[in-house]
């Protein structure tokens, strides 16, 4: 029993992808599990940077089998741009990718009805990446306007089931937007049924693929997507998106029970950011936040929106990393906070006036959040090349002593750049 969770405790873009395909070469299968192509994990491996939105990182591992799981919903069109540019790369996927018969499709319904309601809530939106995640998700909690992969490759069950999901969309979306002048059935049609016919070789019953594989002893890497402040049953609701980004995600997403998981990784930015709407505590509106923005190239992947930066904020991270059940910690851009003279964690909350280390679970106790700040000298020295920890200054020594210490986890993993080789493994 040697499987891996790769997991972000924080709000998303912590350098999972960095991590997970740091760690593949140990294991057989890299599977996804939640989430579709809002998530943007960056890749830098032999002077190539490759960005993955619904692959798994494996996938760039020749010989290892990558997963898209029941928990993921699947745009097809941006899924085969992705697979397209990588072929054209040189990296073959063909008989190494499996996709779940039970995953959820996306369809150009879910972005209108998105783009409609954030627009709608003005100040108030959530900031999503408007990839027409959320609506999709609803479908498939709702049921009855849901389309899975299986659907979609029965012709003639696919046909009815789309007719109906149309009109009611269009009855939904008219109501929303008289001026829209609503879907037309057969192009939408004739546009997934060529899909469906370069999805059938990939597709699978993957629940059943995983449970054969663990029984023949393989191990897996399970690649989270977002942080678990996007959680939406823990996170920061509602600015959250709509799945369960903690580790609590990782049996419903992938059908594998976590008694198969040895080791669950929670990946943390050595300070904090996010994406989109939502309060944000100790979030530094000022040159600090402009300097690591730049220094970290803090603009996201996915949608090119600058993130928002803040110092550590260790409550948050203490509270996923119980949430999660984390075996030790992953600190990835160490290197960014190079440029600082001092660095401040966020070590409790102050709200009203009582001290707290507990994480409100109410947006408005969040807002009213005063941070309470340890102030820790910087090394001001390049650490991008060391590769051994007892190298590391004494003061970035401290930094991440400070961090395992309040976060509660062991620190088994710095990572100090993008590439592959810019990581400290044996962090004792
Ligand atoms: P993910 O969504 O969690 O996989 O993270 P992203 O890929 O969206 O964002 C992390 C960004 O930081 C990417 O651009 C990585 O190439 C980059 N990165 C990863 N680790 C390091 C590091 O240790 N130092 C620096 N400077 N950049 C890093
Ligand atoms: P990775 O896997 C950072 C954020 C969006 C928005 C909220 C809801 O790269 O860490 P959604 O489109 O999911 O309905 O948007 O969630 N968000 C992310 N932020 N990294 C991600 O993924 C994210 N995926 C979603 O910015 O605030
Ligand atoms: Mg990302």
């Amino acid at each position: 029993m040697s499987s891996t969770a790769v997991i972000g405790l924080q709000w998303g873009d912590e350098a999972k992808g960095k991590i997970v395909d740091l760690l593949s070469p140990r294991h057989d299968i890299v599977v996804r599990y939640l989430g579709g192509n809002n998530a943007g994990h960056t890749v830098v491996c032999n002077g190539e940077t490759y960005k993955l939105s619904l692959l798994p990182s494996g996938i760039l591992h020749e010989g290892q089998i990558s997963v898209i799981a029941s928990g993921v919903v699947i745009d097809p069109k941006a899924f085969f741009a992705e697979l397209d540019a990588l072929t054209a790369r040189g990296i073959a996927v063909d008989s190494r990718l499996l996709i779940s018969d039970r995953a959820h499709l996306i369809f150009p319904h879910h972005q209108l009805e998105e783009s409609i309601l954030e627009a709608s809530l003005k100040d108030d939106a959530i900031g999503t990446t408007m990839r027409g995640i959320g609506p999709c998700y609803r479908d498939k909690a709702g049921r009855t306007h849901a389309i899975r992969m299986g659907d979609l490759l029965r012709a003639d069950f696919f046909r009815k089931r789309l007719q109906d999901v149309i009109a009611y969309k269009n009855r939904l979306l008219v109501g929303l937007n008289p001026d829209f002048e609503g879907l037309d059935f057969e192009a939408i049609y004739k546009e997934y049924c060529t899909y469906a016919e370069r999805f059938q070789p990939y597709v699978t019953n993957t629940t059943a693929y995983l449970h054969d594989a663990l029984d023949d002893g393989k191990r897996i890497i399970f690649e989270g997507a977002q942080g678990s402040m996007l959680d939406v049953d823990h996170g920061t609701f509602p600015y959250v998106t709509s799945s369960n980004s903690s580790g609590c995600g990782i049996h419903a997403g992938s059908g594998v029970p976590e008694k198969y998981i040895s080791k669950m990784i929670g990946v943390v930015k050595s300070y904090s950011t996010r994406v989109g709407g939502g309060p944000f505590p100790t979030e530094l509106d000022d040159e600090t936040g402009q300097l690591i923005r730049d220094t970290g190239k803090e603009y996201g992947t996915v949608t090119g929106r600058p993130r928002r930066c803040r110092w550590f904020d260790a409550v948050a991270v203490h509270y996923t990393a119980r949430l999660s059940g984390v075996d030790c910690i992953a600190v990835t851009l160490l290197d960014v906070l190079s440029v600082l003279d001092d660095i401040q964690v966020c070590e409790a909350y102050e709200i009203d006036g009582e001290r707290t280390t507990h994480f409100p679970s109410h947006v408005e106790d969040l807002l009213r959040v005063k941070p309470v700040y340890r102030t820790l000298p910087g090394w001001k020295t390049d650490i991008s090349q060391i590769k051994n920890y007892a190298d590391l200054p004494e003061n970035a020594k401290r930094y991440i002593a400070t961090i395992s210490e309040l976060v509660g986890s062991p620190v088994e993993l710095v990572s100090v750049g993008p590439d592959r080789e810019q990581t400290i493994i044996d962090c004792q």
